[in-house]
């Protein structure tokens, strides 16, 4: 297992090129069981968790090729309907296999995926949305199983709105009989992109983008290519690195993303006191003296993400007062909170909320990764503090994050990689 060793107070500057968003290609890939051939996705990044996917449609018969960030795929020869325990244990998402192989085939034995390290994390939601189509569904020997001649289409009204469950119906949507309407669907960008994407396939969908999603079921769909969206949490991440380690008075360039996806995060970088100029597909940022304090509550598209929570939380942990951050979304998802403690912050957790009481100064100590977000917080509170941090169990952001070792050190961070320890 590999760790980082980061020797902070190093001050960054410079660009730092934001690749595709992760959370977009693990719905894109799956999609390609919708209609056999040969699809390119322009744009993937080379993630762990991508590689996961493809391991997992491998399974099915799947091939890829990756050219630079290309990701040729060949979906022409489908043999294999499952998704295995052993591939759904290592990333939840893999479940977004369930829509498209009960929409194009009409059958599908998927492992649940159980909790994650910072609680459970149920599929309801996607069971019921195949239910509603007109699948027999059964749960039994932690497996799903969906069988149907053909899906219906149907109105799909959801408690909560989920993008993993909206992903999932949408996918099984495209090929039902009739138009399904899905209520309190997702927003999400990734989501809008799936969408996108489905539309090039020759699906038939309306209100991509809104809560309120119209999809025409047709009888086929073709092959496609497609250009993934940016990163916006791989892109908020190195706005808030720059906002807590960038050199006084220079501007950092975060290239190559979306800006229209990151308003949320650039609103409150405002409020705590950075300067920001906003372009076509970039974000400069300059941080000014000191970071003021900002509340933050996590919501769904297009409010604060939870998965940007750990990182502000870091931030906050170096500001001039007290604030408070508010997940909604996930109630426990603060396993980051004790180890930025062990490098001298001060935060309580109190249900879904921590009071972030800012520090002037952090010191570098061992700390360790516990999930993606988790560990990309470690990795900023330890740029920003004096000494060296080492950041253990690297290889859950090797899941969500291309090369961000090699990104933070252009910008100028003292951070290496040590790899094939115990660690
Ligand atoms: C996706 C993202 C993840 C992000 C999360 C929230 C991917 C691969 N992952 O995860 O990075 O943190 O969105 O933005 O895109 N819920 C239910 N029943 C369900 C499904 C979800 O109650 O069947 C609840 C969850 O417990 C959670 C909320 O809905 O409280 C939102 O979760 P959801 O949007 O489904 O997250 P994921 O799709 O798993």
């Amino acid at each position: 297992m590999d760790k980082f060793v980061i020797n902070g107070g190093k001050e960054l500057s410079g660009t730092v090129r934001i690749s595709g968003a992760k959370n977009a290609s693990l719905a894109l890939m799956p999609a390609t069981l919708l209609a056999p051939g040969q699809y390119r996705l322009h744009n993937t990044p080379g993630l762990r968790d991508v590689a996961t996917m493809s391991r997992l449609l491998e399974t099915m018969g799947l091939r890829f090729r990756r050219e630079d960030n290309t990701l040729s795929v060949d979906s022409s020869d489908v043999r294999r309907y499952e998704a295995p325990y052993e591939h759904v244990k290592k990333m939840r998402a893999s479940i977004y296999v369930l829509g498209p192989l009960l929409g194009r085939y009409g059958y599908a034995h998927v492992s649940l995926p159980g909790g994650c390290a910072w609680g459970p994390r149920p599929v309801n939601l996607h069971i019921e949305g195949m239910r509603k189509l007109g699948a027999q569904v059964e749960l039994e020997g932690g497996y799903v199983t969906a069988k149907a001649k053909r899906l219906k289409g149907a109105r799909i009204v959801f408690d909560v709105s989920s993008v993993g469950a909206t992903g999932n119906v949408l996918m099984a949507a495209v090929l039902a009989e009739g138009t399904t309407v899905i209520d309190n669907a997702a927003m999400e960008p990734e989501i809008a992109a799936l969408g996108e994407f489905l539309v090039r396939m020759g699906a038939k969908i309306s209100g991509i983008g809104t809560n309120h999603l119209e999809i025409e079921g047709v009888d086929a769909l073709h092959p496609a290519d497609f250009t993934t969206i940016p990163d916006r949490i791989e892109a908020g991440t190195f706005l808030v690195a720059a906002a807590i380690a960038g050199k006084k008075g220079t501007a950092i360039r975060v290239q190559n993303c979306d800006p229209s996806h990151l308003s949320a995060v650039t609103t409150k970088l405002e409020d705590a006191g950075v300067m920001l100029r906003v372009g076509k597909d970039f974000v400069e940022i300059e941080p000014l003296k000191e970071i003021l304090p900002v509340n933050v509550t996590t919501s769904i598209y297009s409010g604060f993400p939870t998965d940007m929570q750990a990182q502000w939380i870091a931030l906050m942990s170096l500001a001039r007062g007290t604030s408070m951050v508010t997940d909604t979304i996930y109630a426990d998802r603060f396993m980051h909170v004790p180890e930025l403690n062990r490098l001298g912050a001060n935060i309580t957790v109190k249900g879904n909320v921590a009071t972030v009481v800012g520090v002037k100064k952090l010191a570098g100590a061992k700390v360790m990764s516990t999930d993606l977000r988790a560990s990309a917080s470690l990795i900023l509170a330890g740029l920003a503090a004096e000494g060296t941090t080492e950041v253990l169990r690297v290889y859950h952001l090797d899941r969500g994050y291309e090369r961000i070792e090699k990104k933070l050190a252009l910008l100028g961070a003292d951070i290496s990689r040590v790899s094939g320890e115990e660690f």
